[in-house]
């Protein structure tokens, strides 16, 4: 049988039908409805922030972030998801890209420094929590007061994660999520920005309602980027079993670096932060091994994804780089396994065992 690589969390069917009987008994479709005002209360109680705006995915998310803090130029990571970058390309942002920690495989505060310190044009440093590990959140804070600079995380992939007792999304000034099927809380499509000051969430709650303002006039242009109340019903759903589906991933991915700490790279972790088990990267630098597993692992029928490649400064490559030589080297290096709900201790024992036999 096919082990997938990702498998979206299935919401209970009776408890969804319950919260759909009050989307049809209301009549209230969208809009910033009762079940959207429950999911940004709940949200907020449990991953312990303020201010957070429910978006119709992470994507627009970033853009609309930029948007409300007026960035237009940006120092970014060449090692992400591409959706950091074309959020920040497709708004018109003077994008530059600046290399990655080869430990943590988060944007380096030491780069970022060299770089403003070439070219202190740059607004905004935008930086993602890769596979849900955080970022030297600290040491990014301090360059980013160094040079007057706004920070953006793209948290798509830490939902849940804290740094000591804080949440990761407490870091700079806004941080971003992705509610889409395959991360570890979704509502099929959607996301949400949490904003360090109520000012910049009360402005991007209007302009994800076509700029709207609160008394029916029109402010600055805006977009529409509001998620619905069927989406709502299905967060609502998955949020009562979240506790549960973090503790078990997170318990997975220990399963798997127990199982392969000696015989592949592995991140090095924050080490304040917890885990939620979004995904499961494995770094063979010899590339001839690399294929030789995902080839074992073809056979096997097991998924994997190398996931990311390629390095974002080389597909954009007419962005301005400051020399992203870890990224690049990453990127040909990194492979996913995979990592979900639905996947067993044993199954991790089979692959680990598969790849132990292929690099010993
Ligand atoms: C790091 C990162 N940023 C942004 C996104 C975009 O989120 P969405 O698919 O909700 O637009 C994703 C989604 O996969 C992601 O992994």
């Amino acid at each position: 049988m096919t082990i997938a690589l990702n498998k979206p969390v299935a919401p209970n069917l009776a408890k969804l039908i319950q919260y759909l009987e009050q989307v049809h008994d209301s009549g209230w479709y969208t809009n910033f409805g009762p079940l959207h005002q429950q999911l940004t209360e709940r949200l907020e109680r449990f991953l312990g922030v303020e201010n957070l705006l429910l978006v119709s995915n992470g994507t627009l998310a970033i853009q609309v972030a930029c948007k409300v803090l007026n960035v237009q130029s940006a120092l970014t990571t060449p090692f992400t998801f591409v959706a950091t970058t074309s959020a920040l390309l497709w708004q018109g942002i003077n994008t530059a890209f600046c290399d990655i920690d080869n430990d943590s495989y988060n944007l380096c505060p030491k780069h970022v420094d060299q770089a403003l310190q070439l070219d202190n044009s740059y607004d905004a440093i935008v930086a993602t929590h890769v596979y849900g590990n955080p970022c030297d959140v600290a040491a990014i804070q301090n360059v980013a007061e160094r040079y007057n600079k706004k920070i953006i995380y793209d948290a798509a992939h830490a939902f849940g994660v804290k740094v000591g007792d804080k949440s990761v999304l407490s870091f700079g000034d806004a941080s971003t999520l992705s509610f889409h099927a395959t991360k570890v809380f979704h509502t099929v499509e959607g996301g949400a920005i949490v904003f360090k000051h109520k000012a910049d969430f009360e402005k991007a709650k209007q302009l994800i309602n076509f700029g709207i303002q609160m008394d029916g006039s029109l402010g600055e242009p805006g977009i529409n980027a509001k998620l619905n109340e069927y989406q709502c019903a299905v967060g609502l759903t998955l949020l009562d079993e979240i506790e549960s589906i973090i503790e078990n991933r997170a318990n997975l991915f220990q399963q798997y670096r127990a199982a392969l700490e000696n015989i592949v790279e592995l991140p090095v972790w924050h080490p304040l932060a917890s885990y939620n088990g979004a995904y499961m990267p494995v770094c063979i630098r010899d590339n001839a091994k690399l294929l030789k597993v995902i080839n074992a692992l073809n056979v096997n029928e097991i998924q994997s994804r190398r996931y990311f490649t390629p390095s974002l400064d080389v597909a954009y490559s007419e962005q301005k780089s400051f020399g992203c030589n870890n990224s690049q080297k990453l990127a040909t290096s990194i492979l996913c396994l995979p990592l979900h709900n639905y996947i067993s201790e044993s199954d991790i024992k089979m692959l680990a065992n598969i790849i132990y036999e292929e690099l010993k």
